[in-house]
């Protein structure tokens, strides 16, 4: 049996207002529209999804329409506590689990299956694209030192886990609370993470000028 935990606890303080995964993006909120690709996706057998403690009425309120079972619990101050709630009421016959960001609508079923079927091959899989722009240093308004892009990933979810694995590396974790993904947490017990090709298109929603493209590009796809 493969769940998702849906961390979706955060404040969305950087795109301010309403937090972000409980505003209407096309006909539903955000937090929806992702469960939805999960709930649609033959794979994927239940839902855990960490919600803010002021708003879990509001979340079991928005997910009403998931076919599949989910599980509402309230999360925590940083995405990996909220992470940690999730994974604490996942039942046992779980065998993996993948985790993806509420903020993320874009993610398709094809980038899913190639990290549930790469996590079941390798105990652990995440989906990151390779870095294209040039990267470089900046302080007090200026740039400084270039850095290599050569082997540089920027890291997308949903990152998948054989459920062991993943107990394992956050009994071990020394700050949890740190790391803002879980493979952060999974390399240091000496866990390999496979690489799985991501998709641009798998935006994490995160500034205004994100949600006016999402916006845009989910009205064109006319839902
Ligand atoms: N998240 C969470 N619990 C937290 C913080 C974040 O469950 N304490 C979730 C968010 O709801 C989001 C995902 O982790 O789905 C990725 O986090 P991010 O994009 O940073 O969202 P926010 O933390 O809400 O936004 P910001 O950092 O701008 O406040
Ligand atoms: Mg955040």
């Amino acid at each position: 049996m493969i769940a998702v935990i849906i961390p979706a606890a955060g404040s969305g303080s950087r795109l301010g207002g309403l937090p972000k995964q409980l505003r209407h993006l096309g006909n539903a909120p955000l937090l929806l529209q992702t469960a939805l690709v999960f709930d649609r996706h033959p794979d994927i057998s239940c839902f855990v999804v960490v919600g803010p403690p002021d708003a879990l009425d509001t979340v079991k309120e928005i997910l009403i329409p998931l076919d599949k079972p989910y599980q509402v619990v309230p999360g925590g101050a940083t995405r990996q506590d909220s992470v940690r709630a999730g994974l604490d009421v996942l039942d046992e016959s779980i065998e993996v689990v993948l985790i993806h960001d509420a903020a993320r609508p874009f993610i398709s079923g094809e980038v899913i299956t190639d990290v549930i079927d790469s996590t079941k091959a390798y105990g652990a899989a995440a989906a990151a694209l390779p870095i294209t722009d040039t990267v470089r240093y900046g302080k007090d308004g200026c740039f400084t030192t270039t850095i290599s892009r050569e082997n540089l990933y920027a890291m997308q979810t949903p990152q998948g886990f054989r459920h062991e694995i993943l107990r394992k590396a956050f009994r071990q974790a020394e700050d949890v609370s740190k790391s803002t993904d879980d493979v952060e947490l999974v390399y240091p017990i000496g866990q390999t993470v496979q690489i799985v090709h991501g998709e641009r298109t798998n935006i994490k929603i995160t500034t205004q000028s994100d949600w006016d493209w999402a916006s845009k590009v989910w009205k064109k796809e006319g839902e």
